[in-house]
């Protein structure tokens, strides 16, 4: 299965006839290399929380392809006012459900998600992580979160892949993200979420050198590698 990262958090993942894209912020990131057909046949949006960096284009991606999109209860009521048409499959922190593609699990992160708009804000509920079975991989998306404890729980997954936040300010930086490694115990890691703007500022060599016991793989906007 090919996992792409296509800057900052946002992710993509192609397996069997599904493309599931994770916090889709394409147009206006700017490490987001545009390529004619990453949002072209996206099956599934998945939706960490309501910060304009994760949510991004996924309504437009939506309504283009017709996707589902999966996230929280609060945001999909919200996305409902946008557009009552769109396909959205509402969960909660704690739900796992079986998908066509295997299953979604929503995991805790510590973080915000107001939902911003005509400089109002509103509320996002919780925002999340998700775990993914897709085929035969487990796949683990952290969000945007601090350090928890919590993850320790996430080493009876055995996951295959780790996307995980190093970027500092706003989530784990560095140090933490390592100490997360130690307690999630996933195969391979990626880390997202730095370089994006200043205050995230990260080198992601000094996260994979001080990672120890999991295979961290540096991606470029626009790399992929197969699972
Ligand atoms: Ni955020
Ligand atoms: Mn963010």
């Amino acid at each position: 299965m090919k996992c792409t990262f296509l800057g900052h958090a946002a992710v993509l993942i192609e397996a069997l006839d599904y493309k599931i894209i994770i916090d889709p912020f394409l147009k206006h990131n700017p490490l987001y290399k545009k390529t004619d057909d990453d949002t072209v046949g996206i099956t599934h949006v998945l939706i960490t929380h309501a910060h304009g960096d994760h949510i991004g284009d996924a309504v437009e991606i939506a309504q283009q392809n017709n996707a589902v999109i999966i996230c929280n209860f609060e945001i999909s009521s919200i996305l409902k006012s946008i557009d009552k048409s769109l396909n959205i499959h509402p969960m909660h922190l704690g739900g796992r459900v079986p998908v066509d593609f295997g299953t979604v699990k929503m995991t805790p992160a510590l973080h915000g998600s107001g939902y911003i708009e005509n400089d109002m804000i509103y509320d996002g509920g919780s925002p999340c992580g998700f775990l993914l079975k897709v085929a035969d991989k487990t796949i683990y998306h952290a969000g945007d979160t601090g350090l928890t404890y919590d993850m320790k729980l996430l080493e009876n997954s055995l996951i295959d892949l780790a996307f995980l936040p190093i970027g500092g300010n706003y989530t784990m930086d560095v140090d933490d993200a390592v100490i997360a490694v130690d307690f999630i115990k996933p195969n391979k890691v990626v880390p997202i979420h730095y370089n994006t703007f200043d205050l995230i500022q990260a080198d992601p060599k000094d996260f994979k050198n001080k990672v120890s016991q999991a295979e961290v793989i540096i991606l470029d906007s626009g790399d992929s590698i197969d699972i």
